[in-house]
């Protein structure tokens, strides 16, 4: 169920049931040679929306930008400054807490929104009454990262993996350009994070120790298949009172 197939009239509807949305958000930003600008929001509105759908829970139209400094030096990415990422989100939780939302599960499909979205969440804990957050970024998952290390082995990388490339394949069909030949794997000395010119200058191709070559459909669709499943049970979770103590954040205290 999308918010933007939805009428006013069905959004109370909704309501009177649940006070529970998914706001995907990822990022525009380069992807390494031949991954898609678009894959952090791509692939965390895709699974979202079938997460949401199988849960019973309505999702919000995706984020798409995010905040992606260390990648403007790169054609194509889009950047939002720290600050206005968190205004961003403030606004958008903001509206909709005030038609009666208090539960916010944000879909993340871009490692750089992490830190940001925890101090939007922080912001609005403080300015709006009631809320509950939970933010799920898909790869951030035990059984993810199994499926992701069965496929792939260490050639997945850190950036522009095989992982999210197979998935906007299966998502987009014919959009991803395959690459002729394996991609070399480097792991040059930096230190995080990079500068946008610090950033081209250590990983030319926009890649970070990945081999995005490996990437397919059906690597995509499995690992599509089964974040879905992960997200629409803890979405069951989240709607229904919240995650057992100990499958609480670590770092939580
Ligand atoms: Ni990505």
């Amino acid at each position: 169920m999308q918010l933007a197939h939805l009428a006013w009239p069905e959004v109370e509807r909704y309501l009177a049931s649940s006070d529970a949305v998914v706001i995907p958000i990822g990022s525009t930003e380069q992807h390494g040679p031949n991954g898609l600008c678009g894959t952090d929001f791509l692939t965390a509105d895709g699974i979202a929306r079938a997460a949401g759908d199988a849960a019973g829970v309505l999702v919000a139209p995706p984020l798409p930008y995010g905040m992606a400094t260390h990648h403007m030096g790169f054609a194509g990415t889009v950047t939002l400054r720290p600050s206005t990422l968190m205004a961003m989100v403030h606004d958008v939780v903001g509206s909709l807490h005030r038609h009666g939302f208090r539960g916010f599960y944000f879909m993340n499909g871009h490692g750089g929104n992490i830190a940001t979205l925890h101090a939007a969440f922080s912001e609005v804990h403080h300015a709006l009454a009631g809320c509950r957050f939970r933010l799920t970024s898909w790869w951030q998952n035990a059984e993810v990262r199994k499926l992701e290390k069965e496929l792939f082995g260490e050639k997945n990388g850190r950036h522009a993996t095989p992982s999210e490339i197979s998935v906007t394949m299966h998502l987009a069909p014919g959009a991803v350009e395959p690459l002729g030949a394996p991609a070399v794997i480097e792991h040059p000395r930096h230190d995080w994070p990079l500068s946008a010119e610090d950033f081209r200058k250590t990983f030319p191709d926009g890649r970070m120790e990945s081999d995005p070559s490996l990437a397919d459909a059906g690597a995509g669709k499995r690992l599509f298949d089964l974040c879905v499943k992960l997200v629409a049970e803890d979405l069951w979770s989240f709607t229904s009172g919240g995650r057992a103590a100990d499958a609480q954040d670590r770092d939580a205290h």
